[in-house]
């Protein structure tokens, strides 16, 4: 099959649209997906996935982990069964590992080859070609791999440790992706690998870690989480599901706030606390969002959530909240540019190594659409109106969420609002037009 990326682009119009009304529940979470591969490969025996996102950043992890020794596929009852070879078990690959758009499908097996005596050659499409690699090469070369390349991007060659060694490191950049790296290395690495995160990450590794049986010791001081991982554990397969996930339901979320009149619920939604950081702002905002049964399933918290019209205002958003909603500023920006006032975003830098260079990718979005803003070096300040002009064509640079929040902002706009590409869309939301047009967003598409 040719990746939906890889072929002819596919621009997408949306215009002003009624409101949305129903039931929607967003695709399952990447992050959690992502994880539940790497670490099912890393049991001996088959763990059990129900809900696995079925996206393109997740299939080509799966088709990392099968490259290195796991058997992993979907069942008769839509679940996927994922036969792990244990830590310390992966065998090496024929090919090299190509990731796509995936900067945490690379980034975590990295990690995860760092402590195998193997050579392992990663690679990734345009856009995750040109994302630092760096920020995980360095730990990992301190735990003793070997990179065979003179840049800090992909593509790049890998030779794992062949006596790994635990190390204390911390992060320089507030960073899951990293962290986990270097926790999945200390998987096959004998002793205690510790991790120092002065501005706590999502914590999806530990907690799934911890699922599977590892021996974590986690403690928090003056702010700053410890997380230490006695090395070489014996995993336990086991039985997961996967919630939605709250970076797609962001979309869903902001279009039925700033669309008047609509009514929506958004079933399934992880309510991590470290992956909350929208729905804070948006409620400092003035939205309507209840969340309606609470549950814990599976060691994380899921809720429901009723999403009415909303007349927002513009907040200071502050920097230690980016970690927390790091995916959500795009769409931020739609509800803050109908929002009255102005929304003040700080510690914005990260944006900058995403899919594309987000920062730059809204400003230049919002100037397209007639969306006064100011743009720093690490910061964003839009200013809402309640109408907007809309009208302009968006370049996406091949990133999904750019793509995304731009198409909602043209379902409030006066003027349609045009991407340039919407193919990357299914690397985290397959079905994402279809899905809002059941709730009522109206949308032209026309292939190139
Ligand atoms: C992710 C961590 C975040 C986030 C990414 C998913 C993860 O990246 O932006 O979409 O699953 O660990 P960083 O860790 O680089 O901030």
């Amino acid at each position: 099959m040719v990746p939906i990326h890889m072929a002819k682009s596919l621009p997408v119009s949306a215009q002003k649209s009624g409101p949305l009304l129903g039931k929607l529940r967003v695709p399952s979470d990447k992050s959690i997906s992502h994880r539940a591969l790497i670490l099912g490969i890393s049991c001996v025996g088959e763990t059990l996935v129900s809900n696995l996102l079925e996206a393109e950043d997740i299939m080509a992890t799966a088709d990392a982990m099968r490259a290195m020794g796991g058997h992993v596929e979907k069942v008769d009852d839509g679940k996927w069964s994922i036969t792990g070879v244990g830590t310390g078990g992966l065998e090496q690959p024929e090919k090299p590992l190509d990731f796509g758009n995936s900067g945490t499908g690379v980034r975590l097996c990295l990690g995860l080859v760092a402590s195998h005596n193997m050579t392992v050659e990663f690679s990734g499409d345009s856009s995750l070609s040109k994302r630092p690699m760096g920020r995980v090469l360095k730990p990992l070369a301190d735990i003793g791999a070997v990179v065979n390349n003179d840049r800090d991007c992909l593509p790049l060659t890998l030779t794992g440790a062949r006596d790994p060694l635990p190390i204390e490191y911390t992060l320089p950049v507030a960073s899951a992706q990293v962290k986990s790296a270097i926790l999945l290395a200390g998987l096959n690495t004998p002793g205690i690998m510790t991790v120092i995160e002065p501005e706590p990450t999502r914590d999806h590794t530990e907690r799934m870690l911890s699922y599977f049986g590892a021996e974590l010791n986690i403690t928090l001081e003056a702010g700053e989480r410890r997380i230490e991982l006695t090395g070489q554990p014996e995993l336990r397969p086991g039985i997961l599901s996967v919630p939605a996930d709250p970076s797609s339901a962001a979309f869903p979320l902001v279009a039925a706030l700033i669309i008047p009149g609509s009514d929506i619920v958004l079933t399934d939604v992880m309510l991590n606390p470290t992956r909350t950081g929208l729905i804070t702002t948006l409620k400092e905002m003035g939205a309507r969002i209840t969340i309606v049964d609470e549950r814990e399933e599976g060691g994380e918290i899921i809720g429901d959530l009723r999403v009415e019209a909303s007349d927002l205002t513009g907040v200071q958003v502050p920097s230690s909240r980016a970690p927390s909603m790091i995916d959500e500023y795009p769409v931020l920006c739609v509800a803050a540019a109908f929002a009255s006032g102005e929304t003040h975003m700080a510690g914005l830098g990260e944006l900058r190594v995403k899919e594309s260079d987000r920062l730059a990718a809204m400003a230049a979005g919002l100037k397209a659409c007639g969306v006064e803003h100011e743009e720093g070096e690490d910061s964003l300040i839009v200013c809402g109106k309640d109408s907007i002009p809309g009208g302009g064509t968006i370049k996406t640079h091949m990133d999904h969420r750019i793509a995304m929040a731009f198409l909602i902002m043209g379902l409030r706009s006066d003027n349609p609002i045009t991407i340039d590409d919407g193919a990357m869309i299914a690397t985290s939301f397959p079905g994402f037009i279809e899905e809002m047009t059941a709730l009522g967003a109206t949308f032209t598409m026309r292939a190139e």
